[in-house]
């Protein structure tokens, strides 16, 4: 294990001039930030800015055109690296919970560590058992995705991630196809997920949430990040004035 995986001074991730072009449409530009253990870091940005794309070229979804991402003092990017390997390590969850429709909520849990990780059957469920505990749903086990509201079904999604124990959460906007009266029981958990120490990187339009959760907040803006400091202050008091006029569009 190179040292920078050791050195808890080094950025879990650590993202670094990163650029993404699809065609002529370049929309990341020179991005570079740093999530460091433990810490909670929130994408905000207008629709099209790149939130999704940058978590996609994290989680090896997307390949960069440029740049460095270093993931525990690895390149994941490098091509001669294992991408499994790298995306073992990272737990992405989505908008839509993308849950297996016709599974067993337990057996959509197992199902990556069975597949990816050979690990065997009883094993997997008594984890997945564990990660169901851990976003509140133990007792829905057997039950089918349809059988769960929304919020449930994203605590379920959450839990899939958690069940690979990743060393960071990427969240791409998991409260924005939920009903209103559904989405503080997912950012409750966030919350929690937090207090137990999980690293995250979330793409949010809740600004209440970052405010409250996020250690640092990133705005990102034509395809770069325009400002990035304490949640307060970015939130609160920010500096420049494209942050000042997105925040004031979405807060109204
Ligand atoms: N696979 C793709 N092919 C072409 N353009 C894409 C693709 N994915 C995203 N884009 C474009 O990249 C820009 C950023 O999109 P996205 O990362 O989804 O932004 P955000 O998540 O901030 O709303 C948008 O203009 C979008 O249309
Ligand atoms: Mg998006």
């Amino acid at each position: 294990m190179p040292d920078a995986a050791r050195d808890d001074a080094a950025p879990l991730l650590s993202v670094q001039a990163v650029r993404k072009a699809f065609g002529a449409h370049v929309v990341l530009d020179d991005v570079s930030l740093d999530v460091h253990r433990h810490q909670v870091v929130a994408l905000i940005g207008a629709s099209g800015s790149g939130k999704s794309t940058l978590l996609r070229c994290i989680d090896l979804l997307e390949d960069v055109d440029d740049g460095v991402i270093e993931l525990e003092g690895r390149d994941i990017t490098d091509p001669r690296l294992d991408a499994d390997a790298a995306r073992a390590r990272i737990g992405m969850v989505f908008q839509s919970y993308n849950l297996f429709p016709h599974r067993r909520v337990l057996d959509n849990l197992t199902l990556a560590p069975r597949l990816v990780r050979r690990t065997p059957r009883a094993e997997a469920e008594e984890r997945a058992r564990t990660a169901l505990d851990r976003v509140g749903l133990a007792r829905k086990a057997d039950a089918f995705p349809d059988q769960l509201s929304g919020g449930e079904q994203q605590r379920v999604a959450i839990a899939r991630a958690l069940v690979m124990e990743p060393a960071i959460l990427l969240l791409d906007e998991v409260t924005s196809a939920l009903d209103p009266e559904l989405v503080g029981e997912v950012l409750e958990l966030l919350a929690d997920l937090k207090r137990s120490g999980m690293t995250m990187l979330l793409a949010t339009h809740e600004m209440g949430f970052a405010r409250e959760v996020a250690d640092e907040v990133c705005f990102l803006h034509a395809g770069q990040v325009h400002e990035r400091g304490p949640a307060h202050q970015v939130l609160g008091d920010p500096r420049r004035e494209r942050t000042r006029e997105f925040l004031r569009r979405v807060t109204g």
